[in-house]
């Protein structure tokens, strides 16, 4: 009998590994050896000690045990170690010519309601008014009529609807909106908060465990969609917020960043239907063609 494919400290990646050998997916067998070899050099290079396995092996059950199909804390541990916001960067590569993407977040939870251009997403009333405007192009600068647009975002104490199903009326601060024959969309709210994402699960203890706190710096959520083009993911983060230099789940990209100015023009705000003195947001959105090949196209 040979021995040469026995367990060894020296040999494990690569006896493991092999195990994965016969693998018909050849895209599985790439990344299960990959993470073998990974997680085996991981495991030495600090020498794990049976009790922080014991540790790591209780964090993970108790992570998977508080996920269901509204609290998803497999997806916050992966928010917490940049892990989602790599996947997310890898795979959405703009090249600097379209609008950059970030994390979707768990928040996406319901359809936001279709509006109307010009219409007031604070259904509550409350919080400091925003004219939020821009204009969707594609790669040329040409405006791409007909494309969505699907904001959501916290209220002024920095909680979204479905957080507070008894204290904001549901698809507060939501809409799905459709731009006009020149791209553009406008519509009302409040400015946005910064807020903590939810840290009373393993994840919150981790944050507390390293010193680190568990804020996000205020931002508006947008899904932006044309036919033809790629759909775009990302975040409007507010200039002036706290922690934008330390988002915990590192969603900060700088060309994502505005000023929300605030304007003091009685008869502007009476004709948009604001208070005065008001804030204006401005998200300027390109999109790139989509020309990858389409599953099951010819
Ligand atoms: C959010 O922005 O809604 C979010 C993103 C990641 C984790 C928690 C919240
Ligand atoms: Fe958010």
């Amino acid at each position: 009998m040979s021995t040469s494919g026995l367990f060894s400290e020296e040999h494990s990646a690569e006896v493991v590994a092999a195990s994965f050998a016969d693998t018909p997916d050849p895209r599985l067998r790439q990344v299960l050896t990959s993470l073998v070899q990974h997680l085996h050099a991981f495991v030495k290079d600090v020498e794990l000690t049976e009790e922080e396995w014991a540790v790591a092996i209780d964090f993970l059950t108790r992570t998977g045990q508080l996920s269901d199909d509204v609290r998803q804390e497999f997806i916050l541990l992966s928010d917490v170690l940049g892990v989602s916001m790599l996947v997310e960067t890898i795979n959405h590569r703009s090249g600097g010519t379209a609008t950059e993407s970030t994390v979707l977040g768990p928040f996406h939870v319901v359809e936001s309601p279709p509006r109307a251009l010009g219409d007031d997403i604070a259904l509550d009333g409350k919080g400091t008014p925003c004219l939020v405007s821009g204009r969707v192009t594609g790669p040329g600068g040409e405006p791409l009529a007909g494309a969505s647009v699907d904001v959501w975002q916290t209220n002024e104490d920095g909680f979204y609807d479905v957080q507070q199903p008894d204290v904001q009326p549901a698809g507060n601060l939501r809409g799905m909106f459709t731009v006009d024959g020149d791209g553009r969309f406008w519509f009302r709210s409040v400015v946005p908060r910064y807020y903590p994402i939810p840290d009373d699960g393993p994840v919150g203890q981790l944050l507390a465990a390293t010193g680190r706190h568990p804020y996000r710096p205020a931002h508006l959520h947008v899904i932006v969609a044309a036919p033809g083009h790629r759909t775009v993911t990302t975040h409007v983060f507010v200039a002036d917020s706290p922690y934008l230099d330390s988002d915990a789940v590192f969603g900060v990209k700088e060309s994502l960043v505005r000023e929300v100015p605030e304007v003091d023009d009685p008869a502007r705000a009476a004709e948009l239907g604001l208070t005065n003195p008001f804030r204006t947001l401005t998200v300027d959105l390109s999109l790139l063609r989509d020309d990858r090949v389409q599953p099951g196209a010819p």
